[in-house]
């Protein structure tokens, strides 16, 4: 590739992007040419399958270390991209986890960390790198869930997290249409990654299907409705009829439903 050609290539970074959906969606932009900045608190999964991302789409990938459930942490991988001279036209915020279990009996401060990480870093980064956005009639996707549109006993404070999420999205979505940036919300239902693991969720019925769709799936066809500037996408069919369902629910019968299909099988 010529150094002309790598030049004007557009630039994307994803955050979670060492398994699941995040993987998903950065080999979804590396197919389609686009630079990558990866980033997780751990490089080594990344570091495994970049040369080969590097050899067989002809892209440029940087893998940073970040833990952005700390304080500061979206802050510091900014000031990381700044200091390398990086500058994006996609702002990918997808690392997310889940803390399964009775409110009161989980620990706060895992829920506190997981809203920083869910809630507060999305916030920062894209308050940072906006500027960059709006020069480049770029492109902000938040990987929300389905998880946004009910109350969601056991995961209680994870379905807040994602219903901020998607609604902070959908209201930045109508304030920079007429910038050039397009914001989108991706909503998947439960999918196959590590996440009902680390959320400790496993146990869960809704995560307890045969037929769950993989990162890979998800992340294709969350990085489409971003190219496509959609602001708010349900993944799958399945998906779309529960939560149309869900509008003509009422929320106390929605809240006894969720239960049922999230409790501890
Ligand atoms: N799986 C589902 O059923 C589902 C459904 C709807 C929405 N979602 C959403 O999809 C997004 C991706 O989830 P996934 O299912 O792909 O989960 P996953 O397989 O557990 O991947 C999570 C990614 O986030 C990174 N990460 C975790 N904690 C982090 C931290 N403190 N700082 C920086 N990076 C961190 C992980 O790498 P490290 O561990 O190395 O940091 C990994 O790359 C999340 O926002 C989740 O809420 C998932």
């Amino acid at each position: 590739m010529t150094t002309e050609l790598a030049s004007r290539r557009k630039t994307a970074l994803v955050t979670g992007a060492s398994g699941g959906i995040g993987k998903g969606i950065a080999e979804a932009a590396a197919r389609d040419g686009w630079h990558l900045v990866l980033t997780a608190r751990k490089t080594g999964d990344i570091d495994a399958f970049a040369e080969d991302w590097r050899r067989r789409y002809g892209v440029q990938i940087t893998a940073l270390a970040q833990d952005l459930s700390l304080p500061g942490g979206a802050d510091a991988l900014f000031d990381a991209l700044q200091a390398r001279g990086i500058t994006i036209d996609c702002l990918v915020n997808n690392a997310g986890i889940g803390v399964f279990g009775e409110f009161i009996d989980t620990s706060l401060d895992e829920e506190l960390a997981m809203l920083r990480l869910n809630i507060e870093a999305p916030t920062v980064l894209a308050k940072r790198f906006l500027p960059q956005l709006v020069e480049r009639g770029g492109y902000l996707l938040n990987i929300a869930s389905i998880a946004s549109f009910p109350p969601g006993p056991y995961l209680a404070a994870y379905y807040g997290s994602k219903a901020y999420l998607r609604s902070w999205s959908e209201g930045i979505a109508e304030e920079l249409a007429s910038r050039g940036v397009g914001v989108t919300a991706y909503c998947p239902g439960p999918v196959r990654t590590q996440f009902a693991d680390r959320a400790n969720a496993k146990r869960s019925a809704l995560f307890s299907g045969n037929h769950l769709p993989d990162g890979d799936e998800v992340g294709r066809a969350a990085w489409q409705a971003c190219m496509q500037r959609r602001r708010l996408v349900v993944h799958g069919l399945l998906n779309k009829l529960q939560v149309f369902a869900m509008r003509f629910t009422p929320r106390t019968l929605l809240a006894k439903i969720v239960r049922r299909v999230s409790r501890p099988a």
